[in-house]
């Protein structure tokens, strides 16, 4: 289950209920999926084969097309980050520069720890979402925040796209389209 920390008073909110309900007053997509589902090395295994990324995909095929059907996600695939991860610190440090996207990103974590800093689009309050396995979100397209790993320093998880096209990082903020 996820945590939400506050940037500037360091406040935290650990209790499951309240992490949806703040999230979602935010207009951001939570969900908790059964990551207990992954049978043998399916959640661990840092090697991403086309035959072990397609079984995990296979296994949360229902959830991810529920929420593709609400969302207008179309595609999907396993991403790894891990210290075997040629460059790891350099995109580290490109992941961590503030930016939006022009749609929704959208991660679920199989394995290992990740953490998005939001720019509370409601706001503009920063938060930290601590996400752990089985934890999914959608941060909402136009929504500046970043990404970094927790001290575990890996992660696997299963992006969800509308379209790639859509998924590069814009860092300049007066980029931000209009909300009219
Ligand atoms: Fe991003």
């Amino acid at each position: 289950m996820a945590v939400i920390r506050f940037v500037e008073t360091n406040e935290r909110i650990e209790n499951g209920e309240e992490i949806s309900k703040y999230l979602e007053t935010q207009g951001i997509v939570y969900e908790n999926w059964d990551i207990t589902k992954l049978q043998g090395d399916l959640q661990e295994n840092y090697e991403v084969t086309p035959e072990r990324s397609e079984a995990i995909l296979n296994v949360f095929k229902p959830e991810i097309d529920a929420l593709s059907a609400k969302r207008g996600y179309k595609s999907s695939d396993i991403v790894v980050l891990s210290k075997a991860t040629p460059n790891i610190e350099e995109l580290l440090v490109k992941f961590q520069d503030e930016h939006h996207h022009t749609e929704d990103e959208v991660r679920f974590i199989v394995d290992g720890e990740g953490v998005f800093t939001i720019k509370g689009p409601k706001d503009g309050v920063y938060f930290d979402v601590v996400l752990y396995p089985g934890d999914l979100i959608s941060v909402p397209a136009n929504t500046r925040h970043w990404f970094t790993l927790t001290d575990l320093r890996k992660v696997k998880a299963i992006r969800i796209f509308e379209s790639k096209d859509g998924w590069v990082a814009v860092y300049d903020e007066s980029e931000l389209q209009s909300q009219a």
